[in-house]
């Protein structure tokens, strides 16, 4: 009921600077739905050559939400600053971590990230998989830290999970939750569990479709089955969406350490075939579009 009540009273916190890191299939697009609300925003990435195509992928959204009007496209390009060595970090009112799914990596970041942030500023994590009390251990102030989970693709999907971790101030979860309006998106309040609400639903769902192609269908005919049903992309085209070791990190949390994920999906990981963003996973990408057979 706390919580609710919490959620109820939504700040209006539009942060006029927000500082990403990770300039991923994720990081890169949630940089360019700030830039594109108004917000100054910083974009960091360990890989500097990450950086420039996420621009490029920014660069097109403008134009078809601008619709070719090349000043505004200018403007919000004006507004993503590459930002290879965090000099934003100061000065950002809220801070976005969108980088590899692995416990450590995301810690190390976080100590760094609040010995350099202002004292208010909000830090946020973009984890699909990972529990926000174990982050938060390397935290001098845990409470600040909350869950921003966005969706794959980021410009299309209006949902936002809000997760809020033991410690998360509510203070904290209604700015967050004040942010994601202020960027036009729906925020969903979850609490930190396995897969929050989508995932843990969705998962089993992938999980399932992907034994179907184990049991020797193609992904074609699992795909075409669902969409004809109804579902605007096949299961299997969603696992390539969404990055094949991101699906099995998200796996081994939802379903346990101990679960075994199909073969096929394990092998591609292995070959570093990793979906779309790597040009191939279960099916081949050619100009962000999945190649299928007949
Ligand atoms: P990605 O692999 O496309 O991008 C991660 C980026 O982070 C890379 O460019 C890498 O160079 C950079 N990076 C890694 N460590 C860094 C560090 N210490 N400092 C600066 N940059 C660093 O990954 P993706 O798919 O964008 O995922 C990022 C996060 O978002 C993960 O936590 C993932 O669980 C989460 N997520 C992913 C979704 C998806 O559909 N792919 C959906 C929702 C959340």
């Amino acid at each position: 009921q706390e919580r609710l009540k919490a959620f109820g009273k939504d700040s209006d916190f539009a942060p006029k600077h927000v500082h990403v890191v990770g300039a991923g299939v994720m990081g890169g697009d949630i940089a360019a739905v700030c830039a594109l609300r108004g917000m100054r925003v910083t974009l960091q990435d360990q890989s500097v050559e990450r950086i420039a195509p996420a621009i490029q992928r920014a660069a097109k959204l403008f134009e078809r939400r601008y619709k070719g009007d090349a000043r505004q496209v200018r403007f919000a390009l004006d507004r993503l600053i590459p930002d290879p060595q965090g000099q934003g970090v100061p000065r950002a009112d809220l801070i976005i971590e969108a980088i590899f799914e692995n416990l450590e990596v995301k810690r190390s970041l976080f100590a760094d990230l609040e010995r350099r942030a202002k004292p208010e500023a909000v830090l946020a994590t973009n984890t699909s998989s990972l529990r926000l009390e174990d982050i938060a251990t390397v935290l001098q102030d845990p409470s600040r830290l909350v869950g921003i989970h966005f969706f794959n693709p980021v410009p299309m999907l209006p949902l936002v999970e809000v997760v809020q971790g033991e410690a998360t101030d509510a203070a904290v979860l209604r700015r967050a939750t004040g942010f994601v309006r202020a960027i036009d998106k729906l925020p969903l309040p979850v609490k930190s569990a396995p897969g929050f609400l989508v995932n843990a639903v969705l998962g089993p769902y992938m999980l399932e479709a992907l034994r179907c192609v184990e049991e020797g269908r193609s992904p074609e005919t699992v795909d075409a089955a669902l969409v004809r049903f109804g579902m605007p992309i096949g299961p299997v085209e969603l696992v390539d969406t969404v990055g094949l070791d991101i699906a099995v990190a998200a796996g081994k949390a939802l379903a346990g350490e101990g679960a075994t994920p199909p073969q096929r999906l394990l092998r591609l990981v292995e070959e570093g075939r990793l979906g779309r963003k790597s040009g191939e996973g279960y099916y081949r990408w050619v100009d962000g579009k999945a190649q299928k057979g007949e």
